[in-house]
């Protein structure tokens, strides 16, 4: 029988997972089908109880649902309680399971597909919300060299420093305090670029040979890639990698099998210059 999984959201008719999911079930020669659900305001729980109720057997969740699923499960790994947050949910008879594979995808895109190890490096990230509250363990792990948290409202940053303290180098600040430090990495993990608009980070933070990385994807050349780009940055990203990289985990945790990401990356990918 067919196994059905689909993503959760609102709005969802950009989403490009059942795409991904779709070339991933393919190339794997799994016998599943992957839809997508407009989710109610309001209607989380429902929307997934009736997806349960046909024998639905996993769900990817975006916005605005993802503490919503985190608390939905009646398990939770300990990255999706690290985040706070689920992007991924396994369906077991009463059982369900929350993940959040957000962080890994991004390193996995970064050291992975991108080449570029985060070990021993000064890394920037942009912003203290849920997609930088994501990436902060899965960075942590990787050893960098140092790992600065710049948010506009500084007393979420420095939560998220004392989340990180006990693991390595990790410093909370203002974007102010930014003045006068280079990075070997910086990641705009800020929801600013939904909106078209800039952090206020310094142009100064962009070390030669830094790589920039837009978390958000097909935005194009965001305000923050610009920027990057003006201040002489050459190696510039936005979140596809991430996403697809995010796709495989669900896929391969949901399956067994780990799909090639090359072919997603390559179908999704709009030129940023
Ligand atoms: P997400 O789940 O996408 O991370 P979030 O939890 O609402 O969304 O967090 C949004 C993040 O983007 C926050 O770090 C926010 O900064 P504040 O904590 O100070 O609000 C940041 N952000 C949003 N718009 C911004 C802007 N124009 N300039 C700088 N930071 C911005």
């Amino acid at each position: 029988m067919t196994d059905r999984y689909a993503v959760i959201g609102n709005p969802i008719g950009f989403s490009k997972s059942p795409l991904i999911h779709g070339m991933f079930a393919q190339a794997c020669g799994q016998d599943m089908e992957y839809t997508a659900i407009e989710g109610p305001p309001g209607g989380f729980a429902g929307a997934v109880d009736a997806f349960r109720a046909l024998g639905g057997k996993g769900l990817n969740i975006t916005a605005p649902f993802k503490l919503d699923a985190f608390a939905y499960a009646t398990e939770r790994s300990e990255r999706a309680q690290l985040a706070g947050a689920a992007n991924a949910m396994k369906f077991d008879g009463e059982r369900v399971v929350a993940e959040n594979f957000d962080g890994v995808g991004l390193v996995r895109d970064v050291t992975h597909n991108l080449g570029c190890q985060l070990q021993g490096k000064r890394v920037l990230l942009l912003g203290a919300g849920g997609a930088a509250r994501g990436a902060l363990l899965p960075f942590l792990a990787q050893a960098p060299a140092e790992l600065v948290i710049a948010n506009r409202t500084v007393a979420r940053a420095l939560e998220l420093q004392a989340m990180g303290a006990a693991q390595a180098n990790v410093r909370g600040c203002g974007y102010s305090d930014l003045a006068g430090q280079t990075f070997d990495v910086v990641f705009n993990a800020t929801s600013a670029s939904l909106r078209a608009e800039l952090p206020p980070v310094p142009a100064s933070v962009f070390a030669p040979g830094c790589l920039a990385y837009e978390l958000a994807y097909g935005k194009g050349l965001t305000p923050f890639l610009r920027l990057a780009q003006n201040a002489g940055t050459r190696r510039l990203a936005d979140g596809v990698g991430m996403l697809v990289e995010q796709a495989a985990e669900a896929f391969a945790w949901w399956r067994g099998v780990r799909p090639d990401t090359r072919a997603a990356i390559e179908r999704i990918t709009i030129a940023l210059v």
